[in-house]
């Protein structure tokens, strides 16, 4: 089990009920402090922040919502330490965009970032979408979708061929003869690519994983391909449990055209349960959730418009949307996804029919019957596991860790205490 962080390490309902002092708490480390313990309480794997650089202003060309919903993110790289201090079992992941991350400088801060953590660290690698994250970094705008993949693929082996150059043993530390590292052990990396170069070495020492687990999360033929070849953990948000099956089937072709061997990757679907003392309330809750959903259509259109990088507010809610399949330069299976399901309906009702957004499977229901309904899915879909995405707050962390938990605990579902130090170790053990 694991839990995204949809906003990363930002602000989650600053203005809504069960959020505590989410206004006056923005940037205090204190909430994910608190959810790093439960999670750890409760047997999950880990816990993964979602990351992105930009207050994204391509819904009606200016900053204007998202400033009033408060779409803001701290950068999560300095939170992990802090959330390792706290827990000692518990995998820690955050994302980091490959296309605006130097191959030096993330092999040399995941390495440390593992020390820190006593072996506990993950990248989530993304190619991140909107121009106006690559105009953060310089760029005039994104590099093509397609194009973003084969720089990430890069990527990845130029910084692990940083990792790699301290072999095993090379760290001495051997008083005798005054010699701290094995200089016949520490080589060059001399990476040169089409896209990076990097010299090498790390000028740090090899940390306890080694290679910090990598994750990955993208649905188009380009995106699985990658992470078919480097992830550890793979999150994928597809409707229903065929579908899931297939989306799995899928990723385990594409490993073995690689030379991998499916049980090296762990693929979580996205899920966000509502859960309640009996499955009538969490029925109504569902009902009350959907009809707020059903509203928010400037919500949908600026999600979608981040999300593909084109302007929603331009195309007309009582009319179909327009076939912008392969026109668009953002995350292409989620926007190629909903235009298949809009064949037919005008763009108002495509929104609102639309899943809220991420979850795979819909479910509501005591700590029980969800448990239930959870490995119902996964003996169906054949899966690893599950990604809640509920938005982060005490009362969704307590329903999830003290009331969900035991009972899939109870089902033999997820660890009853954790029988290895390392993230890496755990991860593939249960
Ligand atoms: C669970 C999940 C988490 C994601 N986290 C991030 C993120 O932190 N930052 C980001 O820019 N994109 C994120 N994405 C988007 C993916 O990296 C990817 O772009 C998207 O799934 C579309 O896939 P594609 O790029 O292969 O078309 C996430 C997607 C999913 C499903």
């Amino acid at each position: 089990m694991g839990w995204f962080l949809g906003m990363g390490f930002g602000s989650y309902g600053w203005n809504k009920q069960w959020s505590g002092n989410a206004g006056k708490d923005i940037a205090n480390p204190q909430l994910f402090i608190d959810m790093a313990t439960s999670l750890e309480r409760a047997g999950f794997d880990y816990m993964m922040m979602e990351d992105s650089s930009v207050i994204p202003d391509t819904y009606r060309g200016t900053l204007d919502e998202s400033l009033r919903a408060g779409i803001i993110r701290m950068d999560p790289m300095p939170l992990i330490p802090l959330l390792a201090e706290r827990t000692s079992k518990l995998g820690i992941i955050a994302t980091a965009a490959t296309t605006f991350y130097p191959p030096f400088l993330a092999a040399r801060l995941f390495n440390t970032l593992d020390h820190l953590t006593h072996g506990r660290v993950g990248v989530n690698l993304v190619t991140a979408s909107p121009d106006a994250a690559a105009q953060n970094y310089g760029y005039d705008k994104h590099f093509e979708h397609d194009q973003r993949y084969l720089m990430a693929d890069e990527w990845v082996r130029a910084v692990k061929s940083l990792w790699d150059t301290w072999e095993p043993g090379s760290l001495l530390l051997d008083e005798a003869t005054n010699t701290f590292a094995d200089p016949s052990k520490v080589h060059h990396a001399n990476f040169e690519g089409e896209f990076y170069r990097t010299r090498g070495p790390l000028n740090t020492v090899p940390s306890p994983q080694g290679h910090p687990i990598i994750c990955q999360a993208g649905g188009s033929p380009a995106g699985m391909a990658f992470g078919a070849k480097h992830a550890d953990t793979i999150l994928a948000s597809v409707d229903g449990p065929a579908a899931m099956r297939k989306y799995r089937e899928d990723v385990h072709a594409r490993m073995i055209l690689e030379g991998r061997d499916p049980s090296e990757v762990k693929i979580m679907f996205l899920v966000d349960p509502i859960l309640a003392d009996t499955d009538d309330e969490a029925d109504e809750r569902r009902r009350r959730r959907d009809a707020v959903a059903v509203g928010a259509v400037d919500a949908a259109l600026m999600r979608m418009s981040y999300i593909s990088g084109l302007d929603w507010s331009k195309f007309d809610l009582d009319a179909e949307i327009p076939d912008i399949t392969g026109q668009h330069n953002g995350h292409q299976s989620v926007v190629d996804d909903f235009i298949k399901a809009s064949k037919g309906k005008i763009l108002r009702d495509a929104l609102a029919g639309q899943r809220r957004g991420t979850e795979s499977v819909d479910m509501w229901g005591s700590p029980a019957t969800v448990a239930a309904k959870m490995d119902e899915v996964m003996q169906e879909a054949g899966g690893d596991g599950f990604l809640i995405a509920l938005p982060v707050t005490r009362k969704n962390i307590t329903e999830v860790c003290d009331g969900l938990a035991p009972e899939l605990r109870k089902r033999g579902l997820i660890r009853d205490g954790y029988e290895f130090d390392t993230f890496r170790e755990n991860l593939f053990a249960f």
